[in-house]
């Protein structure tokens, strides 16, 4: 092996491993089911449930997602920044099928509908804003009242 293609291998390689780390890092992150509990209609979400520990880095859920037995769909709950949080019901407002989450969107897999992290509709065939719940929160837990 020359020289030149020595180093068109090892760049060939180092891309690949660069774009598998990438790949893996961003499906470990993805739609995670949060640990919550329930009582007097309302449910309870550790805030630690956003922090995700890999390896020696910290790293910050854009959202996780919760399942409760009132509702077929999950609700995906966005981290919005320190203190704000929006919880939506995952159901698309056009014919009903689940969202999925991407990012800062919500899509739906049935006709392309787009929901912003805060459940306004962005791009149609859906017209109507997604079901939203309301939230507080203090030091520890973040509280969604069904
Ligand atoms: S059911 Fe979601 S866009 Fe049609």
């Amino acid at each position: 092996m020359d020289r030149k293609e020595f180093i068109k291998t090892c760049g060939f390689a180092c891309l690949g491993g660069t774009t598998l780390a990438v790949l893996l890092e961003s499906c470990a992150g993805t739609n995670y089911l949060a640990q919550t509990s329930y009582a007097n209609n309302q449910i309870t979400i550790p805030k630690t449930e956003f922090i995700r520990i890999a390896k020696d880095k910290t790293i910050q859920r854009k959202y996780v997602l919760v399942r409760h037995d009132k509702f077929s769909y999950p609700i995906c709950v966005y981290k919005l920044d320190e203190e704000n949080y929006s919880a939506l019901l995952m159901q698309c407002t056009h014919k009903g099928c689940e969202l999925q989450a991407q990012g800062d969107f919500l899509i739906c897999p049935c006709h392309g509908s787009e929901f912003t992290n805060q459940g306004v509709v962005q791009n149609p065939p859906a017209e109507q804003d997604l079901q939203t719940f309301k939230i507080s929160t203090d030091n520890e837990n973040i509280y969604i009242y069904l």
